[in-house]
Parts: structure tokens; sequence; C-alpha cells
């Protein structure tokens, strides 16, 4: 696709808080967005299309990509990033979510979140003025799935007919990828350890979408069944941020589940392996996997930075409007 053909997405003003919350065509436009931007970056094209402006960052877990990405992406974009601690904002304690939200609102003209309750960001996105964007939540990491995805449309160009394999815990990362993956049309299979599968209520929300963009949607506990033909197959810690006292417990509860060769022989001969990290060697993956896919995992990292600036440009520029 020429970078000519493709304009900036008009959400202006729009909060970026799940995927559910949009439709499978603005989604494909970020995506195909997010392509130009990375191109505009590689070829040193000045895109400062958020010049003037500030965009908050607030965490209550901690994050390697998720902050330096959206640092580098603000600055990129010609806007001032400003990172806000916990200790700082104590959101819903020092004072309420709404008046935290209608502060901001008047010094910034974004607020990235990344915090527990997903709730939290949804009412921090009500009382918001300014758009709002998840870094992860509990419940979703939506940021995460649009570098996911446009991971595997740089890899294979579509998604319709094409399989992801998702196998693990069903936490945020399963359920953002099975709303991600039904939106723009590509099969999903979830495969959990009994007891760890994905709330029923998002699986109900990813078929439902599934059935109007031709997607299946299924959850399994049968590994080969689950990654057979699969044309990428992903994973995640066993034990997420805020689950640390349980990580002993899960280690027996997830054994065999990790992506290793013997996995990957079950998968679609071209398939590539996918992994938000941070990594557990020897846990959810084997090392020799991690490293002969280390590629394709650390462009997936690279483009958390592409896909969120489309993002912060798509609702925050006045380009977009
Ligand atoms: N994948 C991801 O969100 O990484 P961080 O927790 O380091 O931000
Ligand atoms: N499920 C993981 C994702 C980390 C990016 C967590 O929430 O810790």
């Amino acid at each position: 696709m020429s970078a000519q053909a493709v304009s900036i997405p008009k959400l202006y003003g729009r909060d970026f808080v799940a995927l559910e919350d949009f439709t499978p065509d603005e989604l494909k436009g970020l995506l195909d967005y997010a392509i130009v931007i990375k191109q505009e970056k590689r070829n040193r094209r000045p895109h400062a299309y958020l010049q003037g402006k500030s965009v908050a960052m607030y965490f209550e877990k901690p994050s390697n990509r998720t902050r330096v990405s959206f640092e580098v992406g603000i600055y990129d974009l010609g806007a001032h990033p400003i990172y806000l601690r916990k200790e700082e904002i104590n959101l819903g304690v020092r004072e309420s979510i709404a008046d935290t939200a209608r502060t901001l609102s008047r010094y910034v003209d974004g607020i990235m979140i990344r915090t527990f309750a997903h709730t939290d960001v949804e009412e921090l996105a009500r009382w918001a003025s300014v758009p709002v964007i998840n870094g992860l939540t509990d419940l979703h990491h939506p940021c995460q799935v649009m570098a996911d995805l446009l991971t595997f449309q740089e890899k294979f160009g579509s998604f319709s007919g094409k399989k992801l394999a998702y196998m693990g815990d069903g936490n945020n990362m399963a359920n953002s990828l099975m709303i991600g993956c039904a939106q723009v049309g590509m099969d999903v299979t979830i495969i959990t350890p009994s007891g760890f599968e994905p709330p029923k209520d998002v699986v109900a929300k990813a078929e439902a979408i599934g059935a109007k963009t031709g997607a299946a949607v299924a959850i399994t506990h049968d590994i080969e069944a689950g990654v057979k033909g699969a044309h990428a197959v992903y994973t995640d810690v066993w034990a997420s941020m805020g689950q640390e006292a349980e990580a002993d417990a899960r280690r027996n509860k997830f054994m065999g589940f990790t992506v290793d060769s013997k996995v990957m022989g079950w998968a679609d001969p071209n398939a590539i392996v996918l992994h938000c990290l941070p990594a557990h060697r020897g846990e959810e993956i084997a090392p020799d996997t991690l490293e002969t896919h280390a590629d394709t995992i650390f462009e997936q990292a690279e483009n958390r930075l592409h896909a969120q600036k489309a993002v912060m440009v798509a609702t925050m520029a006045d380009e977009a409007r």
C-alpha cells in the first residue's frame, strides 16, 4: 500500500480503552496508518502532528515497553510527555477519579494510563475531556494488540483465512487478542489449563464480533488441536502484574503450557511466535524458541511505538478532526 493512499484516521477526541469500541474499518485504518508513520520515522520525515501539545502517562504498575514507547512516541510527534507515578496521583485515593480527570484535561491533550481495575480507566475516560488511552489493565491491553496485529500484517499481508493461537493464561492479553483478532477477521484460539479460561462475557463479545467479520473464536484445553495450523502462536507470562503471590502455584498449574519446538511443529510451517514481553524463559516459552523467533518478537516490541503513535495522531492531532 502506498503511503499516499493512507490518510490519518479521523478519530479525533476518541478514547482508546478497549478494541471493541471501534469498528473493524477504524482498527484497520489505524494499522495501515501505523505502517505509514513507521516508514516516516525510518525515512526521518518530520511527523510532528502533536506539536505544542502535552500527553500525560500515569503508571500504577511497572513497565519497560509501554513507558518508553509512549514517551518516545510523544516526543517524536512533537508533544511533551509527562510521566506520573502512583505516588503522585494515587488515582481515586488522593482525590476522586472524576476530579483527576477534569484537572488533567485542563493541562494536557491526552492521558495514557496503566492500572489494575479496568473500570478506573473507564471512569477516567468518562470524566476526561481529552482522549484516554489504556496502557494495560487487568482486563485489557489494547495497545499491545495493535502492535501484535501490525506485526502479523507486516509478515502475512492480511488477516482473513489466518489463525492466531494464544497459549497460557486467560488474562488481559487473551481478552484483547480475542477481540482484536475477531475485529480484523482472523480466527483465534485460546488454549488454557482448566480453570484459567478467559471471562465468559469477553468470549461472548469476541464471538459476536467474529460472527460479523467471519472470524472463528475458540477456547480449548487441548494444545495440539488449538495450535494446529496456526499462523501465529502467542504466549504471555503465567502470573501477571499483581499476581506475584500466586506465581508458584500457577507454575504448577501451567506445567506443559510452554511454547517450544514441539508445539511449533503443530503450527503452520511459516508460523511466527509472538510474545508481548516480559518473557519468563523456561515457563511460558522455551529459551531456544524465543531466540529462534527473536527478530519477530522484538519487531513486535518496536511496533508498540508505531501503533501507539498512530492512535495518538488519530485521536489528538488537529489533522484528525
Ligand atoms: N508488553 C508490555 O506492555 O510491556 P511492559 O509491561 O514492559 O510495558
Ligand atoms: N499479562 C501481563 C501482560 C504484560 C505486558 C500482565 O498483565 O502483567
